[in-house]
């Protein structure tokens, strides 16, 4: 039995959920409101039979108790398992081996970071000292309340003052360094004792968005016009510290940025404390570069709304433009299907994000703003305009909008963005405002756009679309017992779990079939693989490393955007021989589950490639299918449920609208695996057994 299964054994999830949400019984299952969303209706439910949950309402989500906890927590299924385990007494395997190693290490940084944290604070309030760092936060508004909350400090001006304390309390000079306190003396090579790298500076603690201090920012309070430095030096890059992936404030800002559905990212440190002390709290600080990736992930665990604060003159700024690229490749994007005036269908992704620009007022950053008139900082935020909006600005700086070649660039600049625009009318209002802008026909602008995104993607080599009959209605069979249309519907009826379990198999062996798969799920105008198709958190857990890892190994921009190419395949190749880099980038807990399901698959027969790819797509649909009927027979029982309780009729009408897609759906799905089934029998009619 695997870990997860022992905990899920272990606890009930009922008494679990019941800690975040009050549940009312309703038959054999239980109701509440939805913590995910505002809601006055409980569509919120969960199932003790499936050991599972499901919002029916707004989020239209479910899960297990894993991604229930890591959902509600914002925590990762690594810590969400932390977290469970703990509840249900179940003991995790120690990491393995250099893997504790390095957790016992980096235990021990963070306590010594922790411990610098708190003498820092202790000087700033304390020290005779430290009244030139007391008077210039005083001078710069900012409160008492603030300095604690935020832990600022003082570091005396000495050079051996923390490293004495540090040393005193048992940790070794060279941990110490590693923590990035002290620095080695270096006199013409010859190494010669440690000293503090910070002095006489006003100390901000960096944490990471548990609040763990990771490093420091120290700010000049002395300006020395004979020596001149820095007005800020930060940590340098150690184990806990990496200034790419940091947000200052984060820890802060987490729950009003979850609450708020955004989050604001401004420059400076003094930008956040004091836009946090007049309480705009959903505001967080790069450090001083631009947003890099995994910034952007670290926010999209709770919203995937962005605003960045910026200086009007930063327009143009190719940091920032950098920045706002990463942004943009990182956030997640919804597929959705695109009829063309021939009746093809295309699917098209839509940013399912939002990132704005908030324009500053001319020389006023977000401290000065926020200190002089709270209610105009936030109303600077609230008047943020789209990033396309900023683009477009850039552009028409940049281009010569004038002549042939600037139209025509500038129309493959903004090509992307307006494509990915997720509503209609806003993509229209932004193809007008282009079309105004360079003075060419708007239904011409229309269509380059359409045709500078298809230029940019040449690469992609999508299959080709299925023959009219394959995604249409029924295959015009009669008597229909053959046994290429029974298949599925036994398929149908496999656990879940085991498909999710066959699909992890096959793309653990061979993740470059992943390519193949997203190409003929793209055929079939069906979204590609996502994490989101697995229900088991476990398997979840495993599948998004191997998104992921596949993702990094063919360095195109995000696979789910288009590289489900078939030119994809040779970049993931190297994947092919590697199945251990996924298993070495999985959680430890998970490592055991994955090299068995690893091992089990590897000991299947061997099957050509073109038989493994259609297996996995019949797989997947299978999954969908499966999936689809447990959404149906849950809302089955909402509506029953519906009856006895007194829900609006509205709310009932929305079931039924939703069992109505999800069956439609489901049925199609059912169809199309007739149809792929079929189109086998007619290639390779041998292979059939007979079966009446
Ligand atoms: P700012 O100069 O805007 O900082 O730099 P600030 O926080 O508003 O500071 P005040 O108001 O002048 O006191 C923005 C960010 O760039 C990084 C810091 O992270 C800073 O918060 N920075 C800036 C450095 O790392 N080193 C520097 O010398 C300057
Ligand atoms: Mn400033």
């Amino acid at each position: 039995m695997s870990v997860t299964d022992e905990i899920k054994e272990r606890l009930d999830i009922v008494e679990v959920i019941s800690n975040y949400v009050p549940l009312k019984k309703a038959g054999r299952n239980y109701k509440g409101l939805c913590p995910f969303h505002g809601e006055k209706t409980p569509s919120f439910v969960v199932f003790p039979d499936g050991q599972n949950w499901h919002c029916f309402g707004a989020c239209s989500t479910g899960g297990d108790v894993f991604t229930f906890i890591m959902k509600r927590e914002n925590i990762d299924f690594g810590e969400a398992l932390e977290l469970l385990a703990a509840k249900a007494g179940v003991e995790l395997k120690p990491l393995a081996g250099p893997a504790s190693g390095d957790e016992q290490r980096l235990e021990r940084l963070r306590e010594i970071l922790a411990d610098a944290s708190l003498y820092f604070h202790y000087l700033l309030i304390k020290a005779g000292e430290a009244e030139i760092a007391r008077s210039y936060l005083e001078q710069r508004g900012l409160l008492p309340s603030t300095w604690e909350t935020w832990q600022l400090g003082y570091a005396l001006d000495s050079w051996d003052a923390l490293r004495d304390r540090l040393v005193g309390k048992g940790y070794t000079p060279a941990e110490i360094e590693e923590s990035g306190l002290i620095i080695q003396r270096d006199d013409d090579g010859q190494r010669s004792g440690y000293y503090d790298r910070f002095r006489g500076r006003l100390m901000i603690p960096i944490r990471d968005w548990r609040g763990r201090t990771s490093g420091f920012g120290a700010r000049l309070l002395r300006e020395d016009p004979a020596r001149p430095q820095p007005k800020y030096i930060n940590s340098p890059q150690t184990p806990l510290f990496d200034k790419s992936n940091v947000l200052y404030g984060l820890d802060m800002a987490r729950k009003a940025i979850r609450d708020a559905n955004l989050a604001v990212i401004v420059e400076g440190y003094m930008d956040v404390l004091m836009s946090h002390q007049v309480g705009v709290n959903n505001v967080v600080a790069g450090m001083g570069t631009a947003l890099t990736e995994a910034q952007m992930l670290l926010l999209k665990r709770y919203t995937s709304n962005i605003t960045l604060a910026l200086d009007p003159d930063a327009a143009g700024d190719h940091a920032t433009l950098r920045g706002l690229e990463t942004a943009r490749q990182t956030l997640e994007r919804q597929w959705e299907p695109v009829f063309s005036p021939t009746g093809l269908v295309r699917l098209e992704s839509r940013l399912k994000a939002r990132v704005q620009i908030a324009a500053l007022p001319n020389g006023l950053d977000p401290d000065e703003l926020a200190r002089g008139d709270p209610d105009r900082w936030r109303e600077v935020i609230a008047r943020a305009k789209p990033i396309v909006d900023y683009y477009l600005k850039v552009v028409s700086q940049e281009e010569d909008l004038s002549s042939a070649r600037g139209k025509a660039n500038a129309i493959e600049r903004m090509a992307p963005l307006i494509q990915e625009i997720a509503n209609p009318a806003e993509r229209t209002h932004y193809i007008q405002l282009l079309a105004r802008l360079i003075q060419i026909d708007e239904r011409l602008v229309a269509d380059q756009v359409a045709v500078a995104v298809r230029i940019a993607r040449r690469d992609e080599k999508p299959a080709p679309p299925p023959p009219p009959g394959a995604t249409g209605g029924t295959p015009a069979t009669s008597g229909g017992t053959t046994p290429a249309r029974r298949r599925p519907i036994n398929a149908l009826l496999a656990p879940t779990a085991a498909l999710e379990e066959h699909i992890l198999g096959c793309l653990l062996a061979r993740p470059d079939l992943l390519v193949q798969l997203d190409a003929d799920m793209i055929g079939q105008h069906a979204p590609p693989l996502s994490p989101e198709d697995f229900i088991d958190a476990e398997s979840r857990a495993i599948l998004a490393t191997i998104l992921a890892t596949s993702q990094a190994a063919s360095q195109a921009p995000p696979r789910r955007e288009d590289d489900w190419t078939v030119d994809g395949a040779a970049s993931v190749a190297s994947l092919r021989e590697e199945p251990a880099l996924i298993v070495a980038a999985l959680p430890a807990a998970l490592q055991d589950r994955c090299q068995a399901i690893l091992d089990q698959t590897q000991g299947n027969p061997t099957l050509t490639d073109e038989k493994l790819s259609k297996d996995l797509g019949d797989s997947l649909l299978r999954l969908r299918a499966r999936n689809l009927q447990q959404q149906v027979n849950h809302i089955q029982f909402m509506i029953m449920e519906s009856k006895t309780a007194d829900t609006p009729n509205e709310q009932l009408h929305r079931y039924y609208e939703m069992m109505v897609t999800y069956s439609a759906q489901k049925r199609h799905i059912g169809n199309l695996l007739n149809a792929r089934s079929m189109a086998g029998a007619l290639t390779k009619p041998s292979i059939q057994n007979g079966e009446k």
